[in-house]
């Protein structure tokens, strides 16, 4: 299936000089939300994955679908103040600002095996700062899966040691 056409192209969002990829109609669409879950799913089939980790908000949105096909958890890594009890944190910058993300201390055990989803790679920031905090609870990042990836932001030179998925690249 082409899921290029189920992404929106939104110039100058949210800020002047962002080409902005919106990835709502392909939600939107039973046929390509459940294709592109498939995709991932069965990228992580051989992967023994225990748990998926996925950044706020778009994050949850390819993460959750994804966990309960394989019937494993989800634990949310989510911007600071939002999760209630004890946390990790790490600062990141993204293509339009920086900020702080936090996962719950006890979301991962000692090395469970995670994949880690995310609606796009832009700069890499996100996904760099959700890394470490996977790490520093003592997780194995087992693979990391994408929708798209703007391969011109150059992302992936953040991730050299790690196995990754993306199923659009512009
Ligand atoms: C967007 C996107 C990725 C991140 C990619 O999230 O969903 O998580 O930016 O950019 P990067 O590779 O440069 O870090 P955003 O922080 O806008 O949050 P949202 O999902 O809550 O809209
Ligand atoms: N997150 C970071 N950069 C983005 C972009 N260009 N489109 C959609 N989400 C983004």
């Amino acid at each position: 299936m082409d899921l290029t056409k189920f992404v929106a192209i939104v110039p100058d969002y949210p800020k002047q000089g962002i080409v902005f990829k919106d990835i709502t109609p392909l939600m939107g669409d039973g046929e390509a939300y459940k294709y592109a879950t498939d995709q991932i799913v069965a990228y992580a089939k051989d992967k023994d994955i225990d748990i998926i980790v996925g950044p706020e908000a778009r994050g949850f949105i390819i993460g959750c679908p994804v966990a309960y096909s394989l019937g494993v958890g989800f634990a949310p890594v989510r911007k600071e103040g939002k999760l209630p009890r004890e946390t990790v944190k790490v600062s990141y910058g993204l293509e339009y600002g920086t900020d702080v993300l936090t996962i719950h201390k006890d979301a991962i055990k000692p090395g469970q095996r995670v994949l880690i989803t995310d609606d796009l790679l832009a700069t890499g920031g996100t996904i760099d700062a959700t890394i470490k905090l996977v790490e520093q609870l003592g997780g194995v990042v087992a693979g990391i899966a994408f929708i798209i990836e703007l391969t011109y932001l150059n992302g992936r030179s953040k991730l050299d040691d790690y196995d990754i998925l993306t199923l659009m690249q512009y």
